[in-house]
């Protein structure tokens, strides 16, 4: 197991963290931290710079959305398969991202 400590982000904000090879977004929606595969599961696209709002990051090439709890896909259909989500572990100073 690995993990890597960063800095909280602002709300509605996010990071591209390099873990072990994996490209990993950290989000902040509504205060608390997510962090999600940087890859669409529709076309492979980063999911970078997505819109992050109520617990949902929007994919910014067709906009599917992805609960960044689960990975789950939501809405326009398609794709039905979910993007990985990782353990976050924050307190008030730092948030730890953990890969198994
Ligand atoms: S590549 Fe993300 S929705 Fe199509």
């Amino acid at each position: 197991m690995n993990e890597v400590a960063v800095e909280p982000l602002a709300e509605n904000s996010s990071q591209v963290i390099g873990l072990d090879g994996y490209s990993i977004l950290l989000c902040n929606s509504a205060g608390k931290h997510y962090a999600i595969a940087n890859q669409c599961s529709h076309q492979d696209s980063p999911l970078e710079k997505g819109r992050i709002r109520n617990g949902y990051i929007s994919c910014p090439l067709h906009g599917v959305r992805f609960s960044l709890e689960t990975g789950e896909p939501m809405g326009v259909q398609l794709t039905r398969v979910p993007v990985k989500t990782y353990e976050v572990i924050e307190d008030q100073s730092s948030v730890r991202i953990k890969i198994e």
